[in-house]
């Protein structure tokens, strides 16, 4: 196939086959999908090429070994863009695993909480519940907040954490419900206790002392690349200090040992996310960090000042990384969302939890898709006080 030109396609950069008629889009969709989710198309041109040819080796990424030089060099560079972005100290260590999210969920209480000791958990989402349920396996969890009662819908701000806690586990970002920690709710947690975060849908979307964390875990498919990769950063001295035995692959510290090859990694999507950590470092964290404010303002100001749209969650929790709304009417819902969909635009169906809509704009989505978010929610409303004002004219027209 023979890719001739470029155009554009709601403001992004396609290519067009005239080999065949057809066009082949690199992101001829505007992506807002929550996982996995929109990578920079640098990345994605980067591993295309690596798929044809990985590093002038002649041979594939795919088929590549995991032992080869070629890759042994992109698993330390990753590796050292991890701690570099992180500007981590010497006393953690940077793994990239497999298992996504869920996976970590049981690795951290059976590699940190012993049978009669106690965890304190933030429930404040579906993921969050989901590693509280998995640490009950292995030991004792304390609540120390929810906000179930209200569909997850805040960020509680009573929080009581057990005095003798082993660690304390937050979700930074809910990814499923639209809220998001503040960077200033680390600190009196992290001064008395370990400090445990699921990263998974915020890593590396705003500047942050990451080093006051003993165990960070993201899944890699949001902000850091392709699904297959788990990123853990983890305080080694917290480590071998539970009774219990631990299956190999489950034991963050043969990981630490086998710097993180203790079987064969996920070549690819290691691949994928050490092109993308690049691209971060390229990029910065402050700017990227300003681009999504700059997004998630935009976003919020225009469903806050819609009266068809409704913001579901707090103002001050509100995620600057997936943006949850509903309708006030939602008989409405189906036409916006076949509305949106005609312009391009996908992936904001909202969680069957939640329902409405979410909007997951996450580092490597451009300003300008959200403007073009931000246009259809204003076009849309219009077209409907158009139609009503149409229906009380002909109403009246019809009393003449
Ligand atoms: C905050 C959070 N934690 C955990 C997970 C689970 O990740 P995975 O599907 O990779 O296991 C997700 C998935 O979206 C998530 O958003």
């Amino acid at each position: 196939m023979r890719v001739v030109s470029v155009f554009m396609v709601n403001g992004l950069n396609c290519f067009e086959n005239n080999n065949c008629d057809v066009y082949v889009c690199l992101m001829s969709k505007i992506n807002f999908y929550a996982g996995p989710a929109i990578l920079p198309q640098e990345v994605l041109q980067q591993a295309q090429e690596a798929v044809k040819d990985f590093a002038g080796t002649g041979l594939s990424i795919l088929e590549i070994s995991h032992r080869s030089k070629e890759f042994v060099k992109i698993m330390d560079e990753a590796r050292a863009l991890v701690r570099e972005l992180m500007q981590l100290n010497d006393e953690r260590e940077v793994l990239f695993l497999h298992g996504g999210g869920l996976s970590q969920f049981h690795m951290v209480p059976m590699n940190l909480l012993n049978e009669n000791e106690t965890a304190s958990y933030f429930d404040t989402g579906t993921w969050a519940h989901g590693a509280i349920e998995e640490a009950k396996l292995f030991g004792k969890v304390h609540i120390a907040c929810s906000s179930k009662e209200k569909n997850y819908n805040y960020i509680p701000k009573d929080i009581s954490i057990a005095p003798d806690s082993k660690y304390v586990h937050v979700t930074s970002n809910n990814t499923i419900y639209g809220t998001q920690l503040n960077p200033s709710d680390y600190s009196p947690i992290s001064t008395y206790h370990s400090l445990v975060a699921d990263m998974s849908s915020d890593i590396f979307s705003r500047e942050l002392d990451y080093n006051q964390f003993d165990l960070i875990y993201a899944a890699g498919q949001k902000n850091v690349g392709a699904a297959g990769v788990t990123i853990v950063v983890v305080n080694k001295n917290i480590l071998g200090k539970v009774d219990r035995k631990i299956p190999r692959m489950l034991d963050y510290r043969l990981h630490i040992e086998k710097e993180s090859m203790l079987n064969t990694p996920s070549v690819f999507a290691v691949y994928v996310s050490y092109l993308t950590l690049q691209w971060i470092k390229k990029e910065g964290i402050k700017a990227i960090e300003e681009r999504n404010n700059r997004k998630a303002k935009k976003l919020y100001d225009a469903i806050d000042a819609s009266s068809l749209f409704n913001g579901n969650v707090a103002k001050e929790d509100r995620s600057v990384m997936n943006v949850c709304f509903t309708m006030k009417d939602q008989s409405l819902e189906k036409k916006f969302a076949e509305y949106t969909l005609a312009k391009g635009i996908v992936g904001i169906d909202g969680h069957r939890s939640v329902g409405g809509f979410r909007a997951s704009i996450y580092n490597a989505l451009p300003e300008s898709a959200v403007d073009v978010l931000v246009d259809a929610i204003k076009k849309f409303e219009s077209k409907a006080y158009a139609t009503i004002f149409f229906f009380i004219n002909c109403i009246s027209y019809s009393f003449l």
